[in-house]
């Protein structure tokens, strides 16, 4: 782990950056959170599936959260807008997603009300602590209400009737080579370095060096195309390309294709996205895929996945300079292209839509379009230690979660890096999930 010298961090210009970022951050989310709560009360307080919550449950769960940590803890003994009866409503050990309409939550206009007030308290607070720690925990909640802002997306996209939601436009694909780029042996620092990534969560650290053994990675994600010719080929129907505990939760809850993919009756297929319907295009990434049915894909093409430290490799790791990129492609910010990200696409762009987005392997469209199964159990790095929201990873490091790499079109920029790490229960699909495919070399 690389340490920071305290110049560094105390300078006026970084703490100053440092608020900046955290209540552009906040304000950021907070506008994704406003517009996709802005519906009326019937919407809101609907169980949309009995995988997610009501709307109007994660509305007040992100302000609930911004209390705790941002002014609760500091000093338990304040007054609080969500009172102790009220915010264990939202606390999400507690209360599973499908029981949540069951519980007298705040309505939407009195959620509101509470998620106004408690910003203008903390952006209040923000001015005034020393802000070594605020900043992070600022940022922190940042990301917190972001991933609700995924969340919602998912619940968006399962929601009936017609669309309330209208896609922005991404950049056209365009023919990638259908290779695998070459990633040598050689060491890596694995994991976040603290000074060029402050807002980095308890499980992405400490760094590391790690050796990994060369690998192969595809170049972009596995296609709808190529999914559709592995469901021809029977992929569904063969148990020998299935682990055990896949092909039973395969045979129990009846996957013959990606989620929400219906015959389209001329030998193709329609998926329904966010209330419409329509033709799944070949050149996409496959979206909607559970660990099982990506493992079962990648062993029909004649791959694996990768783990997640190769993939943080293929991503992050500049070879020539012998360092960490802060992106794939280098340390500029994220635009629109160079990665999809932000939640507007309500989807992954096409293959090939982002050559100014590879890594210095050449690997193409890691960061945004879809989140990525990898083989990896989530599990901590060495040395980890929990951050002041001890719960965030912690209680998932217990080998039932596998790790998801790179952030979809649905995460915002602010909360998504290459050394992030997504964890998910490995029958999970309604999450923007994705595949890319692996080889030992
Ligand atoms: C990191 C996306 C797995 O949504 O379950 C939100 C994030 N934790 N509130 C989740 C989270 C608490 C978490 N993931
Ligand atoms: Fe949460």
């Amino acid at each position: 782990m690389t340490d920071t010298p305290t110049t560094t961090r105390t300078a006026p210009g970084f703490e100053a950056a440092g608020f900046e970022a955290a209540v552009a951050a906040l304000d950021s989310a907070r506008r994704t959170t406003l517009a996709l709560t802005d519906a009326d009360d019937t919407e809101l307080t609907a169980q949309h599936s009995p995988l997610m919550s009501p709307l109007v449950w994660d509305l007040a769960h992100v302000g609930q959260q911004e209390e705790q940590w941002l002014l609760q803890a500091a000093d338990p003994d304040r007054d609080p807008v969500f009172h102790p009866a009220i915010a264990c409503l939202y606390d999400a050990f507690e209360h599973p997603r499908a029981t949540r309409t069951q519980l007298p939550l705040l309505d939407a206009a009195t959620s509101r009300r509470a998620l106004a007030e408690v910003r203008g308290r903390v952006l209040d607070a923000l001015e005034r602590t020393d802000p070594d720690d605020a900043h992070f925990t600022a940022g922190m909640v940042a990301q917190h209400e972001f991933q609700h802002g995924e969340t919602m997306l998912a619940t968006h996209n399962l929601r009936a009737g017609d669309p309330l939601l209208a896609p922005a436009p991404t950049p056209p694909g365009r023919p990638v080579p259908a290779d695998a780029v070459l990633v040598p042996a050689g060491p890596f620092l694995l994991g976040a370095d603290p000074a060029a990534e402050p807002w980095a969560l308890d499980n992405e650290l400490p760094q590391h060096e790690v050796h990994v053994p060369a690998f192969r990675i595809a170049r972009v994600p596995v296609t709808n195309g190529e999914w559709a010719a592995f469901v021809a080929a029977g992929g569904y129907d063969d148990p020998r390309l299935w682990t055990p505990e896949g092909w039973s939760h395969r045979v129990a809850a009846g996957l013959r294709a990606p989620m929400a993919w219906e015959p389209d009756g001329a030998g193709w297929w329609t998926q329904r996205r966010f209330g419409a319907v329509r033709a799944v295009d070949p050149a996409e990434p496959v979206q909607h895929v559970d660990f099982h049915e990506a493992q079962a894909y990648a062993r029909w093409a004649g791959a694996r996945l990768p783990t997640e430290v190769e993939w943080e490799k293929a991503c992050a790791w500049d070879p020539a300079a012998g360092r960490r990129r802060r992106w794939p492609w280098g340390d500029g910010p994220a635009t629109p292209e160079r990665a999809n990200l932000g939640g507007t696409a309500l989807g992954p762009a096409q293959v090939g839509a982002y050559p100014a987005g590879a890594s210095a392997y050449g690997v193409e469209q890691m960061i945004g379009d879809v989140w990525e199964w990898t083989s990896s159990v989530f599990a901590p790095w060495p040395g980890f230690s929990a951050m002041l929201y001890a719960d965030y990873s912690a209680p998932f490091f217990d080998g039932r979660y596998r790790v998801l790499r790179g952030g979809a079109w649905s995460t915002a920029a602010g909360a998504v890096r290459p050394s992030f790490r997504n964890w998910d229960h490995p029958i999970r699909r309604q999450i923007f999930t994705g595949v890319r495919l692996a080889w030992d070399a």
